[in-house]
């Protein structure tokens, strides 16, 4: 409920009451001034792991959070509670408190935002085939509280936000203070654009304020309100908003356009610009008013207008053509090549064969069969290589037979010239994987300076929500349904615009669903080798079909046979697992193939590391105390770059390392704690009350090594870093 409407409950006089009444609500029919929305809409947070104790705030488990009380006292398995706001939300005047005592299992401890909450992490497994790559960090927990907890560890470092959050289509698919938001709901757009604002204010402050980009989808429901919201936020950066269409066949809609697009706006930051790529990504327009682009289109026009065309990487054959290279013309260059008769791929290479010896008489190894360099007459010519750079060729996937036929046995044999193989190492050619023959494959890295300028209309099939997101959910982890999946490839394009040339990019996303934007991330660091990181966050909230079955069946929050149903337990969890190892849930390799700009098997995997943690809430007492390490060590080792392992306790040494970052709890240990710096070491976190020691060990570090104190930098960026409505 509205601010004002509180404060028009307190007016004692009824008269004047109704008065005021019906003159705000004349104010709110007819005053509407650029973006006006009910910012004081109060939004409180569940803190299940916090334990109820007097002086917190809770709710009732099994309700929403509209009603609220304030702990006065605990009896036993009791609790006596003052209300604060009843089951609307609206304020209980303080003569109307009447205590209530409510048992404690009833009872979920809660945080009005503002409130300062200590967030840490508690890790849940994780996945690695990445060696010493940053790892990727996915959440589980309510984002409002994980932004605040990112505030300590990334404040200024994000390169990139991406963020598909609920579109708000009055269909029940969000919730604010636990309550679902549907289109009887008037409060419906505030309370949409409160919890929007509270975060991108927040988001706002983990932006590299010197090159960064906010991208946010949205459809038709918000869109306007989104932009102006977005214009006062992000006041000074360049804003733009593109319509790509999901889905071109459309949502019929009787009486008006059929629905087949949504937006996504782009907030520039900072020297932040959009990088040309290898397409428009609107392929199918002809432009008549430019000239070259109508060249372009004259020369594209046998190919499909939806798809991607990148350049591709030219294969030369390997058997020389002029008439001069006939067999005998120059030594060691006539030799068989032994393929597999099934699959045409590589068994081995002969030596050369002396020009007397009838090639007839080689022998052929069992299951493989001879490719000699014949002309279609049958005339004897010369291969263009010898065969110990074949063989270390064809090793690098720099070889390989095109196009086997095992009917007729024949294939044509093909090889990167080394040229083309100068422009792989200096990165003209991107590499994005291995065929199942063992080549590479890749595309011609479009030049910066004559790249494809995208336009402000997306039209790519792979776009579909459908193709590109819901069947690569499925076929990660068959039979769990995820309602919103964003097409794998429409991320992946989104967010290569803006960091597909920083191969070291910090990528966020906190309304994170199934989890596409860590595997369109991964993908990107295949294209070029690259080490970006994503951090995503999502909660673990299960659909309202499945909440009203667990609710009948005696089922809450926090229960098991809730929470493993949730999104973050049941899908997005198990999707990254799968993308990563190549494995589905159930143990299976995951079929299907990529098939975008490169394409692959799904079950190849990607060779990354991924950390899976839970948000915790920590008690301000216990951290002063330093008796909460465990829960703060995750954010320690993010702060410090999430790279290698992880200190999670205390060592009784006074100090410990990592190769990345140290903690030193003994500051009378802080000779030998400096001495043994390992020379990759980015941070310092140093447990002191006193400014005075910390000054003084922060005066020995050497140059390059960041020093932190703990836990006075800890809690102070949690006590001020609460987001007040202006
Ligand atoms: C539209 S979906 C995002 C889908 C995602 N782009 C994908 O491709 O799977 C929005 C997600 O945000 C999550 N979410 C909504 N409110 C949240 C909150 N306050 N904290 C954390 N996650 C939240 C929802 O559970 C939902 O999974």
């Amino acid at each position: 409920m509205a601010r004002i409407d509180d404060l028009l409950l307190r007016v004692s006089d009824s008269q004047l009451r109704a008065e005021l009444t019906s003159a705000v609500a004349e104010v709110r029919r007819t005053k509407d001034f650029g973006l006006v929305f009910e910012s004081h809409l109060p939004e409180t947070g569940r803190l299940p792991s916090h334990p109820v104790r007097r002086g917190v705030k809770v709710t009732e488990r099994a309700k929403g959070e509209d009603s609220l009380y304030l702990v006065a006292s605990i009896n036993g398995p009791t609790a006596k509670l003052v209300p604060l706001r009843d089951a609307d939300g609206i304020a209980i005047p303080a003569e109307e408190q009447t205590p209530v005592e409510l048992s404690l299992t009833e009872l979920v401890v809660v945080a009005e935002f503002g409130d300062p909450v200590y967030p840490g992490l508690r890790s849940v497994g994780s996945v690695r085939r990445g060696g010493d790559k940053p790892a990727h960090v996915v959440i589980d927990g309510e984002n409002y509280h994980a932004l605040e907890a990112l505030q300590f560890t990334h404040a200024g470092k994000v390169d990139c936000i991406y963020l598909d959050p609920p579109y708000n289509a009055g269909r029940r698919d969000w919730k604010y203070n636990n309550n679902y938001v549907d289109e009887a709901d008037i409060y419906r757009h505030s309370k949409w654009l409160a919890f929007m604002e509270r975060r991108l204010k927040l988001a706002k402050r983990l932006l590299n304020p010197e090159k960064s980009v906010l991208i946010v989808t949205i459809d038709e429901k918000e869109y306007l309100r989104l932009g102006l919201l977005l214009e006062q936020l992000f006041e000074g950066a360049y804003i733009e908003m593109v319509t790509s269409i999901i889905s071109a066949k459309g949502a019929y809609r009787r009486g008006h356009f059929s629905r087949v697009e949504e937006h996504i706006f782009f907030v520039s930051i900072g020297d932040a610009a959009v990088r040309p790529w290898v397409t428009n990504m609107l392929p199918s327009y002809r432009g008549v008013e430019d000239a070259e682009e109508e060249e372009d289109a004259a020369a594209d026009d046998d190919l499909d207008p939806d798809e991607i065309v990148p350049e591709p990487i030219e294969w030369l054959g390997l058997r020389r053509r002029e008439p001069s290279s006939v067999r005998g013309s120059r030594p060691n260059q006539f030799y068989a090549i032994f393929v597999n008769e099934q699959d045409g791929t590589l068994h081995s290479i002969s030596h050369p064969i002396d020009d007397d010896v009838d090639r007839e008489t080689v022998e052929v190894p069992e299951g493989t069969v001879a490719l000699w360099p014949l002309k279609p007459d049958g005339a004897e010519m010369l291969w263009g290589l010898t065969p110990d750079v074949l063989r270390r060729n064809w090793a690098e996937g720099w070889a390989r037979v095109n196009n086997w036929k095992p009917a007729t046995k024949k294939g044509t044999v093909q090889y990167l010239p080394g040229g083309t193989i100068d422009r792989v190492h200096s990165g003209a050619i991107t590499i994005t994987g291995r065929a199942s023959n063992g080549s590479v494959e890749g595309y011609v890295t479009p030049d910066i300076t004559r790249g494809v300028t995208p336009k402000r209309v997306w039209h790519l099939a792979s776009h579909n929500a459908e193709t590109g997101g819901t069947n690569i959910v499925s076929a990660l982890v068959p039979g769990r349904r995820f309602p919103y999946p964003k097409s794998l490839y429409a991320v992946e394009d989104t967010v290569r615009f803006v960091v597909g040339d920083k191969p070291d990019a910090v990528v966020l996303d906190f309304f994170g669903g199934s989890g596409t934007t860590v595997h369109a991330v991964m993908r990107l660091n295949r294209q070029d080798q690259g080490s970006r990181q994503s951090i995503l966050v999502t909660n673990n909230e299960v659909s309202e079909r499945e909440a009203a079955r667990l609710t009948a069946d005696g089922f809450g929050p926090g229960d098991p046979e809730w929470e493993t149903i949730g999104i973050f337990q049941h899908v997005t969890r198990p999707r990254i697992e799968a993308a990563v190892t190549g494995m589905t849930h159930r143990g299976t390799p995951a079929r299907r193939q990529y098939n975008y700009v490169d394409e692959f098997a799904l079950s190849e995997g990607f060779e990354e590391n991924v950390e899976f943690f839970e948000l915790t809430y920590q008690d301000a007492a216990a951290i002063e105390l330093d008796l909460a390490f465990e829960a703060i060590a995750p954010l320690l080792w993010l702060r410090a770059g999430a790279q290698g392992s992880m200190i999670t306790s205390h060592s009784e040494t006074g100090f410990a390392w990592t190769d990345r970052y140290g903690v030193l709890w003994d500051t009378d240990r802080w000779r030998a704690f400096i001495s043994a710096a390992p020379d990759a070491a980015t941070t310092a976190f140093i447990v002191t009350d006193s400014a005075t020691a910390f000054t003084s060990v922060v005066s020995e570090l050497p140059a390059g090594i960041e020093p932190v104190r703990l836990y006075e930098n800890y809690l102070t960026t949690f006590a001020i870093n609460q987001v007040e409505p202006d």
